[in-house]
């Protein structure tokens, strides 16, 4: 990177308390110990040396032969009878140097698969499982039950329409690993880019479908910068052309700028800090890339996060998981919250398990600790194919550690990608504060696009799913209801909106 500079990180700025579910770390304070972490705006849309670094010689492809057949798994340990699809996992080597394997989990269509377009999920984090997260509690076939060793099957998986492809990395999430501490941006790119030749070797069925990624918060900087690659390397010859067509970015982090202002209106609007407190930092921080952020900003940062540190970051009229789990229940029956009733059942150990009712969103606030326990059964490992662990995670914290480079924003590799005609769509769950709407509208705002459609309410099952705008070769949607991962809490409504992102209409 030309420009290095020496800078704290934000991750999804008010992150303060944990990832994804609450699991008790503190990335933003662990993040902030990162002193030696390299960031630069990197302005690639004007930096031709870093267009260079796309065109690499060509990939290794390891052979695959073989490889297919024994990837495929027979049965997962609790998996719900009538199981009509296919569904594959192992690893796939993309560099033999470091000893760096990327572990995947497809799971096909259980109609069309041979037709349907191939998805690549990533997940955020940075450094969290796309295994754990997006397969097992979003989009996935299965979700985990609350005895942490039966499956049951999500109807609005969205292996329904497409072929999922899930894959762990970077190297050292999950059951990912590498010899090599060092990650970064760059590398990931050019891991990610690896695998999927290798894959595509091992899966050759797939080399010319249409493919697609999606992807969380992060994952925003692994998909606009794979994507670009993609279409970089595409034109290099002798080399298979991966055919994308587009990609979706839910409450991404894509620019850290954008994401902290619109974090800041977000607890504003939702009664969440003072007016004061949003005063102090709108009058005092400037969060554009080399902005000053002063000890009296910082002062009223500090107001806002400790307003925020009981509140679910990821759906912010969600219940916790474990305070109420570990009180003496009182309460046997059950009490009306978010909307859905949930009842207290016995057994509320690892941070406790609640029985919901269908209603509303039915999100279990406790199924990562479901996914944990299911996760770290040697008959589950065995058979994903997976190297056995003693402690698979849903994160690995400790790679931020290492990460060589964090661009300030990747909105240009986004502009660039708007303009080679792929499909780019944005979609936010809006009770999301990690990554919410609000910061989405200010980094759309930044590329500078023209409406086409103009803001409408778009319908699901007779009620409003959410709303839509679209845009100059940009597709902005809300969901309504839904937070930071949107499947888990609005299944319906977000297969409609992947729905449409495929066939590329509006919802
Ligand atoms: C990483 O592992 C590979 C394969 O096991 C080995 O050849 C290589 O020397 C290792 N590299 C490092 C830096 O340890
Ligand atoms: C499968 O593909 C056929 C032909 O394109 C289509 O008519 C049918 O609706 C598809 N079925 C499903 C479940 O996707
Ligand atoms: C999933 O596909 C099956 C088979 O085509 C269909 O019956 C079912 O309605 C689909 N589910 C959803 C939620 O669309
Ligand atoms: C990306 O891979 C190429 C070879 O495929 C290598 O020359 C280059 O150094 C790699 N870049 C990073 C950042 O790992
Ligand atoms: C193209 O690939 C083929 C098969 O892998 C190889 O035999 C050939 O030498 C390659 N050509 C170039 C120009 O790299
Ligand atoms: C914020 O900081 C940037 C970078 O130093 C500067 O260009 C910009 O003018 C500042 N904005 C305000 C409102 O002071
Ligand atoms: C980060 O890299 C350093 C130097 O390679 C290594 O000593 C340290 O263990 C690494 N940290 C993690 C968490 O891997
Ligand atoms: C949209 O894409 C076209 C080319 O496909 C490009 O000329 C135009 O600049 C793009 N506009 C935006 C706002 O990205």
């Amino acid at each position: 990177m030309k420009t290095a500079l020496l800078l704290p990180i934000y991750l999804c700025l008010l992150v303060f308390v944990h990832y994804y579910g609450a699991n008790g770390y503190d990335t933003l304070e662990r993040a902030l110990r990162v002193k030696h972490l390299k960031r630069s705006p990197m302005d690639h849309a004007t930096n031709n040396d870093h267009r260079d670094e796309y065109t690499y010689p060509p990939v290794d492809v390891g052979p695959q032969d073989g490889l297919k057949d024994a990837d495929k798994i027979s049965e997962l340990p609790g998996q719900p009878d009538g199981t009509d699809f296919d569904q594959y996992s192992g690893y796939v080597t993309v560099d033999p140097d470091h000893g760096k394997a990327l572990f995947y989990y497809l799971t096909e269509s259980p109609i069309n698969s041979s037709t349907n377009p191939l998805l690549l999920w990533l997940q955020g984090g940075m450094g969290c499982s796309s295994l754990g997260y997006g397969a097992m509690m979003e989009l996935g076939p299965f979700r985990v039950n609350a005895d942490r060793k039966t499956l049951s099957r999500n109807k609005y998986a969205w292996n329904n329409i497409s072929n999922v492809l899930f894959l762990e990395s970077p190297a050292g999430v999950g059951f990912s690993y590498s010899n090599m501490s060092e990650t970064g941006d760059a590398i990931i790119a050019n891991d990610s880019y690896a695998f999927l030749l290798n894959w595509l070797e091992r899966f050759p069925e797939y080399k010319k479908r249409d493919f697609y990624i999606a992807g969380e918060e992060y994952a925003a900087h692994y998909i606009s910068q794979l994507a670009y690659s993609i279409l970089q390397k595409n034109k290099m010859a002798n080399q298979t052309v991966i055919n994308i067509k587009g990609i979706a970015l839910g409450n991404p982090l894509d620019d850290y700028g954008t994401s902290e202002t619109g974090t800041y209106e977000y607890l504003f609007s939702h009664a969440i800090i003072s007016d004061e407190i949003y005063e102090g930092i709108v009058s005092n921080c400037n969060f554009s890339y080399g902005g000053k952020r002063g000890s009296v900003c910082n002062y009223y940062r500090g107001q806002a996060k400790a307003l925020l540190s009981n509140i679910e970051q990821n759906d912010i009229y969600a219940p916790l998981c474990s305070p109420l789990a570990n009180s003496t229940p009182s309460v046997t029956g059950g009490w009306l919250l978010t909307g859905g009733l949930r009842v207290l059942s016995d057994g509320a150990s690892d941070g406790g398990q609640w029985l919901w009712s269908d209603q509303v969103s039915g999100f279990d606030p406790c199924s990562e600790t479901y996914i944990r326990g299911y996760l770290n059964t040697p008959a589950v490992q065995q058979s994903l194919h997976a190297k056995p662990v003693n402690s698979w995670e849903h994160c690995n914290w400790n790679l931020v550690e290492n990460w060589t480079d964090m661009p300030f924003t990747v909105l240009p590799w986004i502009k660039d990608l708007m303009a080679s005609g792929i499909r780019v769509w944005f979609y936010s769950g809006d009770l999301d504060v990690k990554c919410p709407f609000t910061s989405t509208k200010h980094s759309i705002s930044t590329l500078k696009t023209s409406v086409k459609t103009p803001w409408y309410p778009w319908m699901y099952e007779g009620e409003v799913g959410g709303y839509a705008v679209e845009y100059q070769n940009l597709t902005f949607v809300t969901i309504r209801g839904a937070g930071h991962t949107v499947p888990s809490y609005q299944p319906g409504r977000a297969l409609h909106v992947y729905a449409s992102f495929l066939e590329g209409t509006l919802p």
